[in-house]
């Protein structure tokens, strides 16, 4: 029923478009700053070899068996209690938990874009009270941007597979490369680039803990995409000559890569021109804008230009997040595509509202629980619960359910050596990771 495929470099690009997103450019410089740099660089950097990468092809791998929704790939290949195991399908609506804040926040970004073409924080401080002031008093600046996203996100969708989200990622996938290798090489010239490279890369083991090692590890996870059957649903549509190592190696690739460039970038800025690395969340939104100011007219451009890549980053993953359920109800319930996209979109659209409300003065009160609001505990629930919960049942799913010899005809061509290390890291490793991951992120450890 469904025909069209993507192209090779169209698979790599969308599946690398939904890696690279917020968690790259927002997130990694920020949690890396959090826990001192270099170390924690180098586990995070270790976890996804590790793991990433044989989850990134075990997550390809059930797609590309069984091309179809993420519910029926599941229910497909499993030789028994196929009832169950179509559970884990559903993990496809992490995707859609996930974009009641993702959306929500590349809404402040397009709000961001708009303001820096004329107006940029004069300090810290200043630049502190826009973002607080956006987020607890701006209802409907928010309302209206979470709004434009969303119709962004559905409009491309509804296209399909080649024509909106195949397309969508050849050209955002290409302009946020150059504008963040542009930005990249100007700091190369800056005097604090020798300073972020050592912040980067020179570990201070005294830094890591459990607690910066398992949010390496979740991040590792969070940042490749893995977990809920975004890969799986493009990997469903790759054509059968595809090579899924290949194809995984390059999304590992661009994905690490795009972290590191970014990070560098970041902490050259904020050293050059700015109050230093560990700002936390509002480390782009807040620390950011300020030094930009102090870089004077160049600092517009480049301010302009980084939320400009930072928004696309972000919707080359939105569709990823969201294509997983659209595919569901297309495949088991043969609805239309425009259908299924509405459906969908109306779903994250509505939540986010009230994610935006979570946050807003005089509604918050109401919508904050056990000390978290709405919005983190979506946050929370996706990265700490879901997610893990998807690793862990694909590693097994894939290391125990399927029979050895499906998984050998396809991966041992490919993995040659590799095979038997791949297979023995899905069996062991990966599960026993991601439940440690799953219970110190729910803070049972
Ligand atoms: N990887 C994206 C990021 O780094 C987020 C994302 C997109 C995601 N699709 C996903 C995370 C699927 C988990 C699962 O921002």
């Amino acid at each position: 029923m469904k025909i069209a495929r993507f192209s090779r470099i169209g698979f790599i690009l969308a599946a690398a478009g939904s890696a690279v997103g917020l968690g790259n450019i927002w997130k990694f410089p920020y949690i890396a700053g959090e826990y001192g740099g270099g170390a924690f660089v180098l586990v995070y950097l270790f976890t996804v070899l590790l793991i990433g990468f044989s989850i990134m092809i075990a997550e390809m791998l059930i797609g590309y068996l069984g091309r179809r929704d993420t519910v029926t790939c599941f229910e497909k290949l499993a030789p028994k209690h196929k009832h169950l195991w179509k559970l884990a399908g559903f993990q496809g609506l992490a995707g859609l938990f996930i974009m009641i804040f993702y959306s929500v926040v590349i809404g402040w970004i397009f709000n961001y874009i708009v303001t820096s073409l004329s107006y940029l924080p004069a300090s810290v401080k200043e630049s502190e009270e826009i973002f607080t002031a956006m987020l607890h008093t701006s209802f409907w600046t928010q309302f209206f941007y979470h709004t434009l996203s969303f119709i962004g996100i559905i409009y491309v969708l509804h296209k399909g597979l080649k024509g909106g989200i195949e397309k969508l990622n050849m050209y955002l996938m290409p302009a946020l490369m150059i504008i963040l290798a542009a930005m990249f090489i100007y700091a190369t010239t800056l005097d604090a680039f020798g300073q972020a490279v050592s912040f980067m890369f020179s570990p201070d083991w005294s830094k890591i803990d459990a607690d910066a090692f398992v949010t390496a590890v979740g991040h590792a996870f969070f940042t490749l995409s893995l977990g809920m059957g975004a890969i799986m649903t493009y990997a469903a549509s790759l054509d059968k000559e595809a090579n899924i190592v290949k194809s995984a190696f390059w999304v590992v690739f661009l994905d690490t890569t795009i972290a590191i460039v970014a990070g560098l970038m970041l902490f050259t800025f904020l050293y050059q021109y700015g109050s230093g690395p560990a700002k936390g969340p509002g480390l782009v939104f807040i620390s950011l804008p300020a030094a930009f100011y102090e870089m004077g007219i160049i600092g517009n451009i480049f301010a302009v230009l980084f939320f400009i890549a930072l928004a696309f980053a972000g919707l080359t993953s939105s569709v990823s997040l969201v294509e997983p359920m659209v595919q569901y109800f297309i495949d088991r319930f043969g609805w239309s595509r425009l259908k299924a996209t509405v459906s969908m979109g109306t779903f994250f659209w509505l939540f986010g509202i009230v994610a935006i409300l979570s946050n807003i003065d005089g509604a918050k009160e109401f919508l904050t629980w056990g000390g978290k609001n709405f919005f983190d505990w979506v946050d929370y629930f996706t990265a700490a619960v879901m997610l893990p919960i998807g690793g862990f049942l694909m590693a097994v799913f894939v290391g125990f359910v399927i029979p050895r010899s499906e998984v050998e005809a396809v991966m041992k061509p490919q993995l040659k050596w590799a095979f038997q290390p791949w297979y023995f890291s899905l069996r062991y490793i990966t599960p026993v990771a991601m439940f440690v991951v799953m219970l110190s992120l729910m803070g049972v450890l």
